[in-house]
C-alpha cells in the first residue's frame, strides 16, 4: 500500500479513476452517495479544491484503489471550527484489508496537525459497515439530520480509541 497526496496536476490525471472507484465504492449505497454518475468528478474536485494537503489516495500495484478527502478548516452551520471527513472511499475488491483504518489515522493526523481538537463526518444511518469502523476507531454518535448520522472524534481526550488501536 502506497499512499499519496496528490498535486493538482496529478490529481486532474486521477481523478477519472477516482470517480471509478468511488461509484463501484457506493454500487450497493447509493442514497448515500453525495454525487449521481455525471456529477462524480465535479463532486471530487470541489473535495479535492477544498483541502488538496487533506487528499489522500492509496495506491496498490500502482492503481488508485482508495481515497479520504479531509477539510482541515471546516465550520459547521453553528459557527464552530472542525476539521470534516467530506469522503472515505475503498473500492470494493480491496475492502475488509485495513485500508479504510489507514486512511482514517491519517485523516486523524492530519486534523491534529492542523491545530483542529474535532473531526467530524457524516454518515449514511444504514451505512453499518461504516458506522461500525467509525465506532471502533472513537468516533461517537452526536446527532441526526434526516437519513445522515454525525459523528464526532474529540480529538483531545487521550481515552478514545486512537490510531492502532481498536
Ligand atoms: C466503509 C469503508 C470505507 C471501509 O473500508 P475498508 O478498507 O473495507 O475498511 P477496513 O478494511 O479498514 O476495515 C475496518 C472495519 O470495517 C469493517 N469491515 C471490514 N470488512 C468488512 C466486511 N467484509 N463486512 C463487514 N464489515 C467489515 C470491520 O468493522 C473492520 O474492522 P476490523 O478490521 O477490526 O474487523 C468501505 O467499506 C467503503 O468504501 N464503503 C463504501 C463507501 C462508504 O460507505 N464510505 C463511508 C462514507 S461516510
Amino acid at each position: 500500500m502506497q499512499v499519496v497526496v496528490p498535486s493538482s496536476r496529478q490529481f486532474r490525471r486521477l481523478l477519472p479513476k477516482l470517480a471509478e472507484v468511488y461509484e463501484l465504492a457506493y454500487r450497493d449505497l447509493p442514497e448515500y452517495a453525495e454525487a449521481r454518475p455525471g456529477e462524480v468528478e465535479g463532486y471530487l474536485n470541489w473535495l479535492y479544491r477544498g483541502d488538496p494537503k487533506g487528499f489522500f489516495v492509496v495506491f496498490e500495484d500502482s492503481r488508485p484503489v482508495a481515497f479520504a478527502a479531509v477539510h482541515g478548516e471546516w465550520y459547521d452551520w453553528r459557527g464552530d471550527l472542525m476539521a470534516e471527513l467530506h469522503e472515505l472511499v475503498v473500492h470494493p475488491d480491496y475492502q475488509g484489508r485495513g485500508i479504510g483504518r489507514k486512511l482514517l489515522e491519517l485523516a486523524e493526523e492530519y486534523a491534529r496537525q492542523a491545530g483542529r481538537d474535532k473531526l467530524d463526518l457524516w454518515v449514511g444511518e444504514r451505512n453499518e459497515r461504516a458506522i461500525r469502523l467509525y465506532e471502533k476507531f472513537g468516533f461517537k454518535r452526536v446527532g441526526q439530520w434526516r437519513i445522515w448520522v454525525r459523528m464526532v472524534k474529540d480529538l483531545t481526550n487521550p481515552q478514545q480509541a486512537g490510531p492502532g488501536s481498536g
